[in-house]
C-alpha cells in the first residue's frame, strides 16, 4: 500500500487592491456582471467573466428556471457561449463573483462539482489551463492557477477512449 497526497497552491490577496490591473479589471467586470443574472429563486446571482488567448472578453451569468433543473449556473453559462462564439480558443482566467439577496458578499466562492468538471474537460480540450479569480464584492481574493486543481482524480475523456 501507499498513500498519495493531493495538494496544490494558491494565492490568497487581501482585496481585489492587490491584484495586477488586468486581473482588477476582470474581476470588476464580474462583479459587474453579476446584475445579467436571471436568479429570481436563489437570489443568488453569480457573474464569471473570461479573458480569453486571443484576448476577446466573454459574459456569463447563472439562469434559473421555474423548473429547478433547468438553471445553469454561471460558469457553464459562460464556456458554452465561449466554445460556440470562438470556438477552439483557450481561456487565459476566469473572474467569478457573485451577489446575494441574503448573505453578505465578503468573501470569495468557487465553482460548483458540475462547473468544475466542465471547466477540467474544457482545460483538457484545448490543453491549457484556466486561471481562476474568485471574490466577492468585497473581501480577499483567490487566485487559483488552473481549474483542474479543484477537481483531484476526475473522470475525464480519457477513460472513454
Ligand atoms: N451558482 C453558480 O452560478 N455558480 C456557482 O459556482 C455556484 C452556484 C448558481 C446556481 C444557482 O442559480 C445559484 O447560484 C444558487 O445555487
Amino acid at each position: 500500500m501507499k498513500e498519495n497526497k493531493f495538494e496544490f497552491n494558491y494565492r490568497v490577496y487581501d482585496s481585489i487592491e492587490e491584484l495586477t490591473e488586468g486581473d482588477r479589471w476582470l474581476l470588476s467586470e464580474a462583479r459587474e456582471v453579476t446584475e445579467q443574472a436571471y436568479a429570481p429563486y436563489s437570489n443568488f446571482q453569480v457573474g464569471a467573466v473570461a479573458k480569453l488567448a486571443n484576448g476577446e472578453i466573454v459574459a456569463g451569468s447563472n439562469q434559473e428556471n421555474a423548473s429547478f433543473p433547468v438553471g445553469l449556473c454561471a460558469e457553464r453559462v459562460l464556456l458554452a457561449s465561449i466554445s460556440s462564439l470562438f470556438p477552439k480558443i483557450p481561456i487565459s482566467t476566469i473572474a467569478i463573483s457573485y451577489k446575494s439577496e441574503n448573505h453578505k458578499s465578503d468573501h470569495p466562492i468557487s465553482p460548483c462539482g458540475i462547473c468544475r468538471q466542465a471547466l477540467q474537460e474544457f482545460e483538457q480540450r484545448v490543453d491549457n489551463p484556466v486561471q481562476l479569480i474568485l471574490g466577492g464584492l468585497t473581501g480577499p481574493v483567490y487566485v487559483i492557477d488552473s481549474a483542474r486543481n479543484l477537481l483531484p482524480l476526475a473522470f475525464t475523456s480519457e477513460e472513454l477512449r
